[in-house]
């Protein structure tokens, strides 16, 4: 009898029959075969009972330099943006590695109990230490046996806003930062913002790096800053490395702009990443009743050849008071914010959190639940796409390259962290 290193039995597979339950074997971190035969054994061994495997879930955009700093110095009482940033403002002058590391540790466990594997952070390099890019890109490191970081240095007040910015995302990069950031709607004019998207595709040339870029996260009709984006993706060769967080304003672009831009977005092969909670709770703040939904219309993209994924954002910090990492709630709340509900559509859309994070991250040859690939995969806790998101929570097992490291079975959350295994509070007080 061969004895492998996992084995699932009793799988519905997102993109195979649903009538259909495989196994599915493991071995070392490899995915070696699916079969509809369930007599395999393994060293650890899943009845998934019927329910939905799928590769893990993408968080493209997130801040894990704030996270659960919620209430420290104070508390977000107005919901704005604008009392966000003064209340980041006070907090970030206490930050230190160790204090952000225990922060980081505590949200990223719940993100990969909730099966995210891959989080995209940026890190704030107008904090003037770069305590931030320092802290996070240990992170990356230290808590990549349950998830994988990548790190985005991202200048929040601008990059031509004060003299020492440009310095300092550069700096970040030396430090190790695998992106380049940029805010260029935050800038003092729009020339500004056009000029602070080139010089940061002249860091992103310099150090063969990925772009990603807050853009145009207003609700100003006239926040173009996304077809410079997109000019200089095409002028620098840089297409498919690009990606565009928010991009709010489109939703309150003139449609005949709106059209013609996301033609060229796809052409030049930018990415957007909408982050629906923050989005919907941050944008048409200035609105009277009716107000804007603030959200880039991700289903327009879509038909338009734009590859979308999502971001959380934010976990319990100055600009976000609620969240626990499950990137099904931000689905949720796209699928309703932009009315994607047609059943295909809702199908389809699990594809937001999944594969097009990984077309983002280049992983697209080793992601997916098919023989080759590497064993990362979730069990959720429905049978269907449509259970996904009617039951939300977190999935019932997560394996990361072959290894079983969440369990979220029998009333309680698990995680596998260095070698031992930890139960899970998700709640706001810990005991
Ligand atoms: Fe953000």
């Amino acid at each position: 009898m061969v004895e492998h290193t996992l084995v699932v039995k009793n799988a519905r597979i997102r993109g195979r029959p649903l009538d259909k339950k495989y196994t599915i074997v493991v071995d070392g971190d490899r995915i070696t075969s699916i079969k509809e035969d369930a007599n395999l054994h393994g060293e650890t061994e899943i009845d998934a009972q019927g329910r939905l495997v799928l590769p893990p879930f993408f968080n493209m955009h997130f801040h894990l330099d704030s996270v659960l700093t919620l209430g420290d110095p104070r508390f977000n009482e107005s919901g704005t943006l604008w009392e966000g940033i003064e209340i980041w403002a006070e907090r970030k002058k206490k930050l230190t590695v160790e204090e952000m590391l225990a922060r980081v540790e505590k949200a990223v466990k719940w993100m990969a109990a909730y099966g995210t594997l891959w989080v995209r952070t940026h890190a704030d390099t107008t904090e003037k230490t770069l305590t931030t890019v320092k802290g996070l890109v240990k992170a990356r490191e230290e808590f990549k046996d349950i998830i994988n970081i990548q790190v985005t240095g991202f200048p929040q007040d601008g990059i031509l806003t004060e003299p020492e910015n440009l310095e300092l995302l550069e700096k970040a990069i030396e430090l190790g930062a695998d992106n380049v950031g940029m805010i260029p709607h935050n800038e003092y004019t729009r020339f500004d913002g056009a000029r602070s998207v080139e010089l940061a595709f002249d860091l992103a040339v310099k150090y063969n790096k990925d772009i990603d870029g807050h853009v145009d996260e207003t609700d100003d009709p006239w926040s173009r800053n996304f077809e410079v984006v997109v000019r200089e993706t095409i002028r620098r060769g840089w297409q498919g490395r690009v990606a565009a967080g928010h991009v709010t304003a489109s939703h309150s672009w003139d449609p005949v702009y709106r059209n013609r831009i996301f033609g060229i977005a796809a052409k030049a092969g930018v990415s957007i990443v909408p982050n629906p909670l923050i989005n919907i709770h941050l944008q048409g703040r200035f609105d009277n009743y009716p107000k804007r939904r603030g959200m880039a219309p991700i289903k327009l993209a879509l038909e338009k050849g734009v590859n979308v994924a999502l971001g959380h954002d934010c976990i319990m910090d100055p600009w976000y008071p609620l969240g626990v990492g499950d990137m099904l709630q931000v689905l949720f709340m796209a699928v309703h914010v932009d009315q994607m509900m047609g059943y295909s559509e809702l199908q389809k859309s699990l594809d937001l959190i999944t594969i097009n994070g990984a077309k983002i991250w280049h992983i697209l040859d080793d992601y997916g639940i098919e023989e080759g690939k590497k064993a990362n995969l979730l069990v959720l806790r429905g049978k269907t796409e449509l259970d996904a998101l009617r039951l939300m929570g977190p999935p019932l097992y997560v394996v990361k390259e072959g290894k079983l490291i969440a369990d979220n079975t029998g009333g309680e959350s698990r995680i596998l962290f260095r070698g031992k295994w930890e139960k899970l509070d998700f709640s706001q007080i810990q005991e």
